[in-house]
């Protein structure tokens, strides 16, 4: 049965593994007493070490389309001398052509992380909520505590399927879709009747569309109170250049337009998303080798006794039955494989592993089966 958590106050949130990670913030009465109680995004380990097979923060495994590596070259850099376009005007007419939707309706963020930072500031009064489900991208109740908003947490059902308490409410609701860390996508017409009903803002997350069946861009074209962010840091394997973009309503457009900073998007960022967005076939076909990819490795982990939910994304969300989820994360970054592992009472018995290459998954997959060796001889 779900389970509707009261409202939390920001000091009661996001509370993870960052404040570990980077110790405690002294109390010096020049930082705002929520910022000093709340806890910081903790990102997935970036290894500085080389022969990793890295499976940990949802990276793209193939290089982005030639065009960008072409743009790259021929970028002159006496051109960085002036301030990039603030307004990405080229940038948004090819996105707005690739959604048939006018350029006033689309954002470009430095990443959609910065999107999703904005909305909190431009839909959200003082006194507002923000939801998320629970569990989710965990930047989310991070934002909220960031912004000094309460959070409206919801707890996703026991199988991590929608669940929402009648009369919910929040003033800007973050709904991943395909959902992270699961992988899985709500189905269309669940998220499109809760957008109907939702008093305030809905911004669907749609990072992972890429890598799904279905999508829900048109809502963001048809109804007044719905965002669709996107990125370019996984189908079009471009993480390390940090651009988003959000499509919405003129009205939420603009707001976030009014609050953003000037230059948000540089300019080679402008260059070589442009050239990237010119080369979708590339960005589909990688997409599909990785969908593929999907499929050969919850295969291969449903034979090796895991549990494998299924994924409309390019990570696999898994519970090993004979090895504590922990244990294994352990084993397998000692074999210089890293995979995910959120702590938690929700997460903490499940890994999330990025679709890497075949060759990638193939090491994964012979690695568990010899750790699967040692534990049962
Ligand atoms: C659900 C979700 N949204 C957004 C992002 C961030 O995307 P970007 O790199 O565009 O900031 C991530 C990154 O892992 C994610 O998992």
């Amino acid at each position: 049965m779900a389970q509707h958590r009261p409202f939390l106050k920001p000091e009661e949130v996001g509370r993870s593994a960052a404040s570990a990670v980077r110790g405690p913030i002294e109390k010096t009465g020049l930082i705002r007493s929520s910022v000093v109680r709340m806890a910081g995004y903790t990102p997935g380990e970036q290894p500085a070490e080389t022969g990793v097979i890295k499976l940990n923060t949802n990276e793209n495994p193939y290089p982005p389309s030639p065009l960008v590596a072409r743009a790259l070259r021929e970028m002159d850099a006496a051109r960085l001398r002036l301030y990039p376009d603030p307004l990405c005007k080229e940038l948004h007419r090819r996105i707005a052509g690739m959604h048939g939707c006018s350029p006033e309706q689309v954002f470009i963020g430095n990443g959609s992380d910065e999107i999703l930072s904005l909305a909190t500031r431009a839909f959200v009064e003082d006194t507002g909520k923000i939801g998320y489900f629970v569990p989710s991208y965990s930047l989310y109740p991070v934002l909220a505590a960031a912004r000094g908003a309460a959070s409206a947490p919801v707890e996703l059902g026991p199988r991590f399927e929608w669940t929402m308490p009648k009369g919910y409410s929040s003033d800007l609701f973050f709904l991943a879709n395909p959902n992270a860390p699961t992988g899985m996508l709500f189905p269309k017409n669940i998220v499109k009747q809760f957008c109907r009903r939702h008093g305030g803002v809905v911004l669907i997350d749609e990072a992972y569309a890429n890598f799904a069946e279905e999508d829900c861009m048109d809502l963001a074209v048809t109804l007044d109170n719905v965002i669709v962010s996107r990125t370019l840091s996984k189908a079009f394997s471009l993480a390390g250049l940090r651009v988003g973009y959000a499509v919405g309503p003129r009205a939420l457009v603009e707001a976030l337009f009014k609050i953003k900073d000037s230059y948000n998007v540089d300019a080679l960022s402008q260059r070589l998303a442009l050239a990237a967005v010119s080369d979708l076939a590339h960005m589909r076909r990688n997409a599909r080798k990785i969908a593929a990819t999907r499929r050969k490795l919850s295969a291969a982990l449903a034979k090796l006794k895991f549990e494998v939910f299924p994924s409309q994304a390019n990570f696999i969300w898994t519970r090993p039955s004979w090895i504590s989820a922990c244990d294994l994360f352990a084993e397998l970054r000692r074999r210089k494989i890293f995979v995910r592992h959120f702590p938690g009472p929700r997460t903490g018995d499940y890994l999330r592993i990025t679709i890497g290459t075949d060759h990638e998954v193939a090491r994964l997959v012979a690695e568990i089966r010899n750790i699967m060796r040692g534990r049962t001889a």
